[in-house]
């Protein structure tokens, strides 16, 4: 275990960890075992970095390691001397954050719930050019696992993929591959078993932040760790990724960024990374334990790197070896990345939109460089594809009605784009300072800026006047106003209710309900409705509807997530029926909070100086849990409806050999027998036949069902899913690649992958709870 006794720091923003440093002693650097980089497949730019490196002098070196003052959400230093600029770092997930004319892109989980290969690949490319357009370096993002969504009331699970790790590990792949293809470094984050943010004890402070706030530290068994949180990561380092950001969280009591066993034996050695640990911000806590635990630079300011790094390498107690290290890990993917000779310079500067600015005597221009292109159109297709009918008594798509009631803020326009300053950092409750107008994004550093907002009520306006259909509306919540909605609501044929949840990092969930009352305002519409209500859900994660989703008058469901900029457009291609609903829920609606385990987020500080988390349930997430504890969930993974019907047949699974041809970088993760771990061995087959009246696209989803043998085992786990566009009375074959670790579990006795040998069942259909067809296969090889 490393760390010193270091001075407290004032840190950069009121949730961010505030707890001390244990002290311990320092472990001399012979100890020093975090693997070298070689470079790998980036092998020449390796060799550049390492002659580039040889020229440099030790503070040359510590300038590339650490922060500096600059245009950017960071700015590392850089060589002027040799030709090597600093580098820019900017969030993030959803787009890039703090500047103008970008696009605000439909969340991760929002773009997960697509089940969409090509749809994800094409989004995070289009992300990627946004930020090269920019002159960003490095994207800090995409969320690939941390958090992985243990725990639905984690306030940051709506910027990651989903609690499944098959589906988060491919899209976690689709999308680093697709942002670097624009020569963009991506940082997958934030590494590793960050399932909640800190737990805090003091009063709010004057501006409604968080005080006395704790870092959790996340315990986890090996297999859990290997077969759950670890595979996304893997997933992200075969995939290339350039750079990985160490958590806030604690591991096993060692804060991330300075956790020996999580980045030198794990990502580095195992998972054989050759790119760069960079600190969340705040994350870091000591300068010898973080440097030879393995984090190679410390963001976005100057406090443990720096001279401090500099005085340790001068004293011998980081070796000038590791100090290089560091910085052909930096170097290698930015020369792999071609940023040396073809990339475009900073062109903005953070947070402010003003054309100029003086930072430290240094004026930094903004451009406002428009880099959306025809990004708009896409991102308006990802949000419609992305929209979850969760219910449907056939009121929609909308269609021979002359007037349609409109209810709810979240209808409405925000009453600014960045009304809770730059951030986005409002927060319904604690802070008082509500969201208002409609939530397309949540706050923190998984916001991103938007040009505009087609607010639903512009685009149902448009759309309803070209048909001569009437629209009243409403665009209020609270029961002052329920005179006026009920009255509006007694004359409309179809009444459109819109509620939401804004989430914020920093502040994870209390409850699963809605903001703002919207469980009232639903049930007040459906009172008085005319006709048909159909409730549109704006959140970022699980909502408990069994308060009203059995009224007699509730029609339809839709959950939209938090769609970005074209939230409006988008929902209206889904309610009159141009876009044909497909999308799939990335996790599991339960009907109350004790469908899932109890305390599954700290809350408390406990006996000892950290509160910890221990991830007792163990490999049973989301759908695994109900699985393994029979319980009914309302909505399942997986589900959503279409305004068609789909019929599969046909299913087989036969065995079929195909070398792993994507992986960019190879993983040293070790493994039984001869093939290697990402090979193809098996592929499933199923035939659809689109049954219905119009067309559309269904998500077929393979299960698997570990032998009988395996008794840690959740009853099954996805391993495969496909999109498939039929026309009306059309069929279709799809495939599903099983690749060995997909079958593959983490032996920890010997530490290593292993194909367990017996029956393995598979299972195909519209959602983990509807799987109609089943083959069992018996393996008795490892391959
Ligand atoms: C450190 O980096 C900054 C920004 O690139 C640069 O201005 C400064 O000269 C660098 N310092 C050294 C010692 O090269
Ligand atoms: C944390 O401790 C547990 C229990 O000793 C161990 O199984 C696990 O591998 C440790 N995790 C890490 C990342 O070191
Ligand atoms: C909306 O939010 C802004 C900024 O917080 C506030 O000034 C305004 O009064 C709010 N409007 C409503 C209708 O709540
Ligand atoms: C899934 O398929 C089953 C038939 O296997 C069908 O009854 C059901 O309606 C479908 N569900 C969804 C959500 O499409
Ligand atoms: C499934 O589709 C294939 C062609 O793609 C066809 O040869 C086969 O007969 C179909 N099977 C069933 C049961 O429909």
């Amino acid at each position: 275990m490393w760390s010193i006794i270091q001075n407290s720091f004032l840190l950069l923003s009121p949730f961010l960890p505030t707890s001390l440093i244990p002290s311990s002693q320092i472990t001399p650097h012979e100890d020093y075992h975090g693997p070298l980089t070689d470079g790998g497949v980036w092998y020449e730019a390796y060799e550049r970095a390492r002659g580039v490196v040889k020229e440099m002098t030790m503070e040359e070196k510590v300038n590339l390691t650490t922060a500096i003052t600059g245009p950017c959400q960071a700015n590392s230093g850089g060589v002027p001397r040799l030709g090597i600029p600093g580098l820019c770092f900017n969030d993030g997930p959803s787009g890039p954050r703090y500047t103008d004319f970008v696009t605000q892109w439909p969340s991760a989980f929002t773009a997960a719930a697509s089940f969409d290969r090509d749809l994800i690949e094409e989004r995070a490319r289009r992300i990627g050019y946004e930020f090269r357009g920019k002159g960003i370096n490095v994207e800090l993002g995409p969320v690939t696992g941390g958090p992985l969504g243990r725990s639905p009331y984690a306030g940051r699970n709506w910027e990651a993929f989903t609690p499944d790790p098959y589906l988060s590990s491919t899209l976690s792949f689709l999308t680093v591959r697709g942002m670097q293809s624009s020569g963009l470094i991506t940082c997958a984050k934030h590494y590793i078993l960050y399932e909640q943010d800190p737990v805090c004890d003091g009063p709010l402070d004057d501006e409604g932040g968080r005080t006395g706030c704790r870092d959790v530290s996340s315990e986890v068994d090996d297999k859990t760790m290997k077969e759950l949180y670890l595979p996304s990561f893997a997933e992200t380092v075969r995939a290339g990724t350039g750079a990985v950001m160490c958590s806030y969280n604690k591991i096993n009591g060692t804060a991330a960024c300075e956790n020996d066993d999580a980045l030198n034996r794990i990502l580095k050695d195992e998972l054989g990374f050759k790119g760069f640990v960079l600190s969340d911000f705040g994350a870091t806590h000591s300068t010898v334990g973080s440097a030879l635990g393995g984090m190679d630079m410390e963001l976005p300011g100057e406090y443990y790197y720096g001279q401090r790094l500099l005085k340790a390498v001068k004293k011998g107690t980081i070796p000038e070896s590791r100090l290089d290290d560091m910085v052909h890990r930096i170097l290698t993917p930015w020369y792999a990345s071609k940023q040396d000779s073809d990339y475009p310079k900073v062109n903005y500067q953070k947070y402010d939109l003003s054309d100029s600015k003086e930072v430290n005597g240094h004026v930094f221009k903004n451009e406002h460089v428009d880099v959306r292109g025809d990004n708009a159109m896409y991102a308006r297709k990802v949000a419609a594809e992305s929209t979850v009918l969760l219910k449907n008594s056939g009121v929609l798509p909308i269609k021979g009605v002359r007037r349609i009631g409109v209810f709810g803020t979240d209808a409405d326009y925000p009453s600014t784009l960045s009304g809770c300053g730059p951030d986005l950092f409002c927060l319904v409750g604690s802070r008082r300072r509500y969201w208002n107008g409609t939530v397309t994004i949540g706050g923190g550093s998984g916001a991103a800026y938007a040009d505009y907002i087609a607010a639903p009520i512009e685009a149902i306006s448009l759309k309803a006047r070209q048909q001569g259909i009437r629209v009243d509306h409403v665009l209020q919540d609270d029961p002052a106003h329920f005179g006026s909605i009920g009255w509006v609501a007694y004359q409309s044929e179809i009444c459109l209710v819109f509620v939401s949840l804004f989430l914020v990092e920093g502040w994870d969930r209390e409850h699963l309900r809605l903001d703002k009352r919207g469980e009232e305002l639903i049930k007040h519409v459906e009172k008085n409705c005319a006709g048909e209500v159909v409730v549109v859900l704006h959140a970022g994660g699980q909502i408990i509807v069994e308060d009203w989703i059995d009224l007699p008058k509730i029609g339809a469901v839709l959950f939209a997530g938090y769609p970005g900029q074209e939230t409006g457009n988008a929902l209206v291609d889904i309610l009159w029926g141009d876009v044909n609903p497909s999308a799939k829920l990335p996790f599991t609606m339960g009907k109350s909070p004790k469908d899932w385990p109890r305390d599954n987020l700290v809350r408390e500080m406990g006996k000892g100086s950290y509160p910890i988390a221990e991830f007792s349930e163990g490999l049973a997430i989301d759908y695994k849990w109900f699985d393994k504890h029979d319980i009914t969930p309302r909505y399942e993974f997986g589900y959503g409806l279409s305004y068609t019907n789909f019929e599969f047949s046909g299913f087989e699974v036969e065995e079929r050999y195909e070398k792993d041809r994507d992986t960019v970088q190879k993983t040293n993760e070790r493994y039984e027998g001869q093939r290697g771990l990402y090979d193809t061995l098996y592929v499933a087959k199923v035939n659809i036949t689109n049954t219905g009246k119009v067309p559309g696209a269904e998500v077929a989803q393979l299960y698997m069902t570990f032998p009988k043998s395996e008794v840690e085992q959740p009853p099954k786990h996805l391993r495969g899913y496909a999109k498939e566009y039929l026309e009306v009375g059309q069929m279709g074959t799809v495939e599903f690649p099983i690749r060995k670790k997909d079958i593959s579990v983490w032996d920890v006795k010997k530490q290593l992958w292993k194909v367990p040998h017996g029956n393995f069942i598979f299972r195909v259909g519209n959602s983990s709870r509807e799987l109609p067809l089943k083959m069992t296969v018996e393996i008795g090889s490892s391959f």
